[in-house]
């Protein structure tokens, strides 16, 4: 591993950080209270050319590298992680596919509005009967003449809603298991194709989640991604991708709740001295800021393999099992710090702490996590 930040990206880091601190952090709890979609907030970021970071200038992307990207999704959730999601989103799940398996005209007509920010990307994959085995998708796809007519539910969709673009798997060949299931890029207003209400979440409030409906929607054959029965295995790359998203938000939730309860320790006296000064206020602080640096060792080194073009599917899956388990942990000890105060609705680490909890879960369960990083390992089992 040679990782590295440059003064390039530092650079970066400032500049995205100065845009969350006056545009987002100061409306983070209204939008969390609200559960309100930050529309105006993702035109601006489109204008500064960051809705499309890691994708080339010739697909309307800014051509920047995928640590530059992790590092967008990590200061956007150091102040608010729902909306560092519908980046991640974007750019990981409903964005990637088309760039990476996309014809070019795919990628002329779908990516290049999407990396410029003038539409917004999802992925459907899960149902209620396919959530981490992926494999078991019910939505169906069947050709008839120049079109496939979709039928089925997804579930728990990140931008849903929102977007204008979706990634969509379903089954093309009953039967055969992973191979059956193909990929499809979607277009929101098509007939057929409607949402359920966005759900009522605990956490990420900001960003939207809704189900996708399809009835008899007709999906031109052009838009079938990649070839007929490799759907499987776009989405499990494009997740594997996405994982790194998902681990630089759950980087940025740790790094903001640490910076907040750090403040607050130096401040508030108890027992004739700051309470950072109290031993047990400050092994807790050092346990929080080493695994913050191991955290970020893990995601800016598998960003750093996806970029050079090396396998990285175990190593952003270990990045995104370690970042999320040390995001819940760190706003837990961030609350607790803060005591009393902590538990209050308003305060920025009671709704870090809330908004830790999915990065355990989305993009493939911690449980998941360990399978894929085993499996890695030690291959298939001995028949
Ligand atoms: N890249 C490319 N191909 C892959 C792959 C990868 N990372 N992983 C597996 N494959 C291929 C395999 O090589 C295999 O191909 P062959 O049949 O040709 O050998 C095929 O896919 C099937 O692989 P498996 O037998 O390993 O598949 P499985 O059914 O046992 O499932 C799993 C494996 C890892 C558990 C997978 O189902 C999985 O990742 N589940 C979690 C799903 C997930 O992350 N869901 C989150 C949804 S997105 C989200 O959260 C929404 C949001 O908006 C934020």
């Amino acid at each position: 591993m040679q990782f590295k930040c440059t003064e390039t990206h530092e650079k970066f880091r400032e500049e995205i950080r100065a845009f969350a601190e006056a545009e987002i952090k100061p409306y983070a709890f209204q939008w969390d209270r609200e559960n309100h979609f930050p529309g105006d907030v993702v035109r601006r970021m489109a204008d500064n050319g960051w809705m499309g970071l890691p994708y080339p200038v010739k697909y309307g992307g800014a051509g920047k590298d995928i640590l530059t990207y992790s590092i967008a999704v990590e200061e956007l959730a150091r102040v608010d992680a729902g909306t560092a999601v519908i980046l991640s989103a974007h750019v990981s799940l409903g964005s990637w596919p088309i760039y990476a398996f996309g014809t070019e005209e795919q990628k002329m007509k779908y990516l290049v509005p999407l990396a410029k920010g003038e539409k917004l990307g999802a992925f459907g994959l899960t149902e209620s009967n396919a959530g981490s085995d992926a494999g078991g998708t019910e939505t169906t796809a069947v050709r008839d003449g120049d079109f496939y007519i979709l039928n089925g539910e997804k579930i728990f969709i990140t931008n849903g809603g929102e977007a204008d673009t979706y990634v969509i798997f379903a089954v093309t060949t009953p039967g055969i298991g992973t191979k059956g299931i193909s990929a499809f890029i979607v277009e929101k207003g098509w007939e057929g194709f409607t949402f359920g209400d966005h759900y009522d979440k605990m956490g990420i409030r900001s960003s939207a989640t809704a189900q996708l409906i399809f009835q008899d929607v007709k999906v031109p054959k052009e838009n079938l991604l990649g070839k007929e029965g490799a759907g499987f295995r776009i989405a499990m790359a494009t997740l594997d991708g996405g994982r790194i998203g998902i681990a630089s938000q759950a980087l940025g939730i740790a790094q903001g709740a640490y910076e907040s309860c750090m403040n607050y320790a130096k401040e508030r006296v108890q027992f004739h001295k700051p309470i950072a000064f109290q031993q047990a206020i400050g092994f807790k602080i050092a346990d929080m800021a080493t695994r913050i640096r191991a955290a970020r060792m893990l995601v800016y080194s598998a960003a750093e393999l996806k970029q050079n073009g090396e396998p990285y599917g175990m190593e952003a899956a270990m990045a995104k099992q370690y970042a999320s388990d040390a995001a819940v942990r760190i706003s837990e000890e961030a609350v607790q710090i803060y005591g009393g105060n902590g538990y209050l609705r308003g305060m920025d680490v009671e709704r870090m702490y809330r908004d830790a909890k999915i990065t355990q879960i989305y993009e493939g369960t911690n449980e998941i996590m360990r399978v894929v990083i085993s499996g890695h390992l030690l291959g298939k089992p001995p028949k």
